[in-house]
């Protein structure tokens, strides 16, 4: 998919978020929130559903959650328009409820089809409920900060996921949010090394192993020298291929 192409199926979806009324959450929202972002990122971060003040903007992760995400992403020297930004259900639960099973089931294809246009290298789950669809049955006090394969069903096969905290959960918890800063500072490490795999995944098989190890050897160099902020492009990966992160 072109970027340009990319950016006309993510509009259409959200146009249809915001249209939608294919489970009982349309009924009491403000504002549906698609989710937002660069259309060209690698990286997608998946939060839960939208709080009081994402339903009243229309947009994600704004509220005291979203300014500690901002801080996260700040961390590793990313913003938030450098990824996607989204959640699980896209019209607010009353009262911040937990989402019913079928308001999830209701508007999975949405988020199917984001990550189908995307293409992400790393899914960033955030929260249990997010973590829960991406590596069922993990535990999120095991999994934080740990990657994991990714269903297919998903949406995004090539996807590497990683799992982290709700920020909101950080926000209650000192040690969580210790945590999450722990967490967000392998991310750039888990892009460069899912990059590689899907590099190697999408070789034609004539290239032979030597290649692919000369590959990972440079990959392995250039992820154990830059441990947090800036991830160092391989000269050698596919440019329509990559972020503009740096
Ligand atoms: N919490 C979420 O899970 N998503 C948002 O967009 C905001 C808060
Ligand atoms: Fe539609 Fe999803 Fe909103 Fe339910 S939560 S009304 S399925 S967009």
């Amino acid at each position: 998919m072109t970027d340009a192409e990319r950016r006309v199926a993510l509009e259409a979806i959200a146009a249809e978020v915001r249209d939608c009324s294919r489970c009982r959450l349309h009924a009491t929202r403000s504002n549906a929130v698609p989710g937002e972002g660069d259309p060209q990122t690698e990286v997608v971060f998946i939060g839960e559903g939208p709080g009081q003040n994402e339903d009243l903007e229309g947009r994600p992760f704004v509220g005291r959650a979203g300014g500690l995400l901002v801080n996260l992403l700040g961390h590793i020297g990313w913003t938030r328009e450098d990824v996607f930004i989204t959640n699980i259900v896209k019209c607010r639960p009353p009262g911040n409820r937990d989402p019913e099973p079928d308001e999830v089931a209701a508007c999975a294809p949405y988020l199917h089809r984001q990550l189908e246009a995307l293409d992400p290298a790393v899914i960033v789950t955030l929260g249990r409920h997010s973590m829960g669809r991406f590596m069922p049955g993990a535990r999120i006090s095991q999994a934080h900060g740990t990657t994991g394969p990714v269903d297919p069903a998903t949406g995004a096969p090539d996807a590497t996921v990683f799992a982290m905290y709700h920020p909101a959960a950080a926000l209650r918890t000192p040690s969580i949010e210790r945590e999450s800063y722990d967490d967000v500072s392998l991310i750039p490490t888990v892009l460069v090394e899912s990059r590689e795999r899907r590099r190697e995944k999408r070789r034609p098989r004539s290239e032979t192993t030597s290649a692919a190890t000369a590959a990972t050897a440079a990959t392995t160099a250039t992820a154990a020298t830059s441990p947090v902020g800036p991830v160092i492009v391989d000269a050698d990966a596919d440019p329509t291929d990559q972020l503009t992160f740096f």
